[in-house]
């Protein structure tokens, strides 16, 4: 093995990419990436380093040329996920209350509703043509709606979410096309838009939103300013459902082509309920890179990371850490403990974390209930992209 296995652009590394991931924890330590021009971290105690220390931080460098990238650039640089303290203390602190478990729990009731709705028109699908697709008709429009309707998108607009965001975190991956670029400038431009619109209308008629929240703080004038605003909104609703549909996309497959744990799914969802919804974001993680740069020389494990030099956590490859998890390499429904690091960790740790599990804890149990036959169809269709890793479309019957 070596380590320009790790290869992105690779489709059978982007498939499978956990026996190269295996190799390289075995080195025990952080390797260089010649041709990423990075260090990646494999193992669960340096990853985790990566994210917790205060000398590696999430640095934004603005594409160029600035005026085709504008938005694209005050998007990114103005979120909460790419700044670093104090704005990055200031933006979190402003949006956090809306996202504690109290707040969050009070939306189970709506999320009751939309899965109601969307298992019968799976079932409908079903009578209709014989299978539905677990993506597109499931997992995908359950966050895509919760999270439309806690910002207050109306329904017009809520299925362009799904469109522009996918454009825009093509950006994250390694290498986009110019197409790629071009569709991520005009996502920027429409999204921003949208939102601005939004801002627009709660300034004259407040509606019980999180919009209309941020902007009653942007317009008491001290602590955000209108991009802050735009970009935390587009964060929210872009980050409010990505790695939901690949965590449940990922997990779903891999329980479907695990005989004992798919048993464990039809025979007690309920009871078993919180553990899969770790597992399935540890055995298979929807997010699998992030990466710091260094402000300071730093030292993770035994190697120094020189200031300016960037290191990458790779959430996946933790997750399978023979040293923290026994039989990592196997899914078990009901591990317990389960350390994975799929939110992250330090500063940056998802905001989204219990609606994303308030989401999965119901949407699994409730798919399993609804169709205890369920089956694959055909052969689930993988998306080539590895830092946002999930399916395009998983068929089933049932
Ligand atoms: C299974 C679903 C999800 C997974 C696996 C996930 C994972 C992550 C991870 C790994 C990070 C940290 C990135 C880094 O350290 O560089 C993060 C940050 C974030 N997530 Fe999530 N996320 C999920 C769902 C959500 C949802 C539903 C929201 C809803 C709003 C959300 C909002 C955010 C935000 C705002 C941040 C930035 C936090 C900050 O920089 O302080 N996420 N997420």
């Amino acid at each position: 093995m070596s380590i320009n296995d790790f290869d992105l652009a690779n489709r059978n590394f982007v498939v499978n990419p956990y026996p190269v991931m295996s190799k390289l924890r075995e080195i025990g330590e952080p390797v260089w990436h010649e041709s990423m021009k990075m260090w990646l971290a494999p193992g669960h105690a340096d990853a985790s380093a990566v994210l917790r220390s205060k000398t590696l931080g999430r640095i934004y460098t603005e594409k160029q040329p600035n005026q085709l990238w504008e938005t694209f650039n005050w998007l990114h640089a103005d979120s909460i996920l790419d700044s670093e303290p104090p704005k990055h203390t200031r933006l979190r602190s402003l949006v956090a209350k809306a996202f504690n478990r109290g707040q969050i729990d009070r939306l189970a009731p709506r999320i009751d509703l939309l899965i109601d709705d969307l298992l019968a028109n799976c079932a409908k699908k079903l009578r209709d043509q014989g299978t539905f697709d677990v993506i597109a008709d499931y997992a995908e429009p359950l966050p895509v709606l919760v999270i439309a309707e806690l910002l207050g998108v109306d329904k017009e607009n809520s299925h362009f979410l799904r469109p522009w965001s996918q454009a825009i975190v093509k950006m994250y991956e390694y290498n986009p096309t110019e197409q790629q670029k071009t569709e991520a400038r005009q996502a920027s431009d429409n999204f921003a838009q949208l939102v601005t619109q939004m801002v627009t209308q709660r300034k004259q008629n407040p509606t019980p939103d999180l919009v209309t929240e941020l902007v009653q703080v942007e317009e008491s004038g001290e602590k955000l300013t209108l991009h802050e605003l735009i970009a935390t909104c587009v964060l929210l609703l872009n980050a409010g459902h990505e790695a939901s549909v690949n965590g449940f996309g990922n997990g779903f497959v891999a329980a479907m082509n695990t005989p004992s744990e798919k048993a464990k799914l039809i025979t007690k969802p309920r009871e078993i309920a919180n553990s899969t919804v770790e597992e399935f974001l540890r055995f298979d993680a929807p997010l699998q890179l992030f990466e710091r740069t260094a402000t300071a020389t730093t030292k993770i494990g035994e190697i120094v990371v020189e200031e300016g030099q960037k290191i990458a956590a790779l959430l996946g490859s933790a997750n399978r850490d023979e040293s923290v998890f026994s039989n990592a390499a196997q899914m078990d429904l009901t591990r317990d403990p389960n350390p994975h690091i799929g939110f992250g960790g330090g500063i940056h740790f998802c905001l989204g974390a219990p609606l994303a599990r308030l989401e999965m804890v119901k949407s699994i149990p409730a798919l399993f209930e609804r169709f205890p036959g369920i089956e694959l169809a055909d052969t689930p269709r993988m998306r080539s992209t590895f830092v946002l890793r999930g399916y395009e479309e998983i068929s089933v019957s049932a």
